[in-house]
């Protein structure tokens, strides 16, 4: 099967980056998300980051043009769905919002469409047996942020096609990521080891170990982490973060339990870049 025509649901900060790597990759885009607003804001994502390509010279203006034009930003699910080979679900990490979510598209898209989830934790097994194509059901789980992070992890439901995951597994590659392939488990391979570690580092700060900047100067320059843990977090986004620990404490229990500053924050609002305030304030 051949994917010409990739729909993404969700604009936010992954779904933006997801929709910019498949129309920079030569596919026809279309980005649907619930409020214009939100469309608009991943519309300005995409252009922010070609725009800094162009001045870097890594590509022309004419190019820009020619990637943005492939991406078509709708709030019609519909609109967007109905002639999509492929659908990749990048909205809230809740399980019901995406299970009602998989549960519309079925009725728009094409019978040959697969369906791809982006989710950080929730289980594949799960999403996909309340789909009525669970052979063709697969994660896709991309890294924050999409453009510049390089890693594909494809999570394999238990019903999973070995043809589905081929599929999956090319077009990640036309993406230009590196495929590594991962069995049904809570949080996958990556989540599984890299959230108990930023959580632990709230843990931590909780109990007055050292300051926020000095956890984190310490795992840049003692473990040369690209950035700290707590301001990882604060990318990630809290609320995404704190689910993933939830889904971990589900199904292993205390071990994994998030730690309270983490609920903090998620109930003050203070999610992390994307609303201006998480461990740091991004307002300055
Ligand atoms: N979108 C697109 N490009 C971006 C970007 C963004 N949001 N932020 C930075 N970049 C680009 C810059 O343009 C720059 O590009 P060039 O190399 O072409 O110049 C490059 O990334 C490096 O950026 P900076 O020099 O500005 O900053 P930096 O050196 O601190 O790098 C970073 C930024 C790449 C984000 C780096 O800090 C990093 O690697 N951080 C860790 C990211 C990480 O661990 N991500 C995984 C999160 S977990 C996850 O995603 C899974 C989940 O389910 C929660
Ligand atoms: P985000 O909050 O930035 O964006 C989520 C978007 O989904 C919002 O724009 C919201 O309006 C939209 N949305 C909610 N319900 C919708 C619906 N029914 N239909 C269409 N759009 C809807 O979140 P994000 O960080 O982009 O995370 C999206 C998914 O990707 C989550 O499952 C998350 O766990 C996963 N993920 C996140 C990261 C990360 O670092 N943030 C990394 C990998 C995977």
């Amino acid at each position: 099967m051949e994917i010409k025509n990739v729909c993404v649901v969700g604009a936010g900060l992954m779904g933006n980056g997801i929709a910019q790597v498949c129309a920079q990759a030569g596919y026809q885009v279309a980005m649907q998300d619930i409020e214009q607003r939100f469309v608009d804001g991943g519309m300005q994502a995409i252009q922010k980051n070609l725009s800094r390509n162009v001045k870097k010279g890594k590509i022309t203006q004419d190019a820009m043009a020619q990637i943005l034009a492939r991406i078509k930003p709708t709030i019609d699910l519909k609109e967007a769905a109905s002639i999509a080979d492929v659908v990749i679900e990048v909205i809230i990490e809740v399980l019901d919002v995406k299970k009602a979510l998989f549960g519309k598209l079925q009725k728009i898209v094409p019978s040959h469409c697969l369906f791809f989830t982006n989710t950080s934790g929730i289980s594949i097994t799960e999403l996909a047996s309340s789909s009525d194509r669970p052979e063709r059901f697969i994660g896709t789980h991309f890294f924050n942020p999409v453009p510049v992070m390089r890693l594909l992890e494809l999570i394999k439901g238990y019903e999973t096609s070995d043809e589905t995951l081929e599929i999956a597994k090319k077009w990640g590659q036309t993406l230009d990521k590196e495929v590594i392939i991962v069995n049904e488990a809570p949080a996958f391979a990556v989540n599984r080891v890299l959230c108990p570690m930023i959580n632990e580092a709230f843990f931590a700060l909780g109990e007055g170990v050292a300051s926020a900047e000095d956890i984190d100067t310490g795992m840049r320059l003692g473990c040369n982490h690209p950035i700290g843990p707590l301001a990882l977090a604060d990318l990630v986004g809290l609320d995404t973060l704190l689910r993933v620990m939830e889904g971990l404490q589900s199904e292993f229990g205390d071990k994994y339990i998030p730690a309270t500053m983490i609920r903090k924050l998620v109930r003050a609002g203070h999610l992390g870049r994307k609303t201006g305030k998480g461990v740091y304030d991004y307002t300055k």
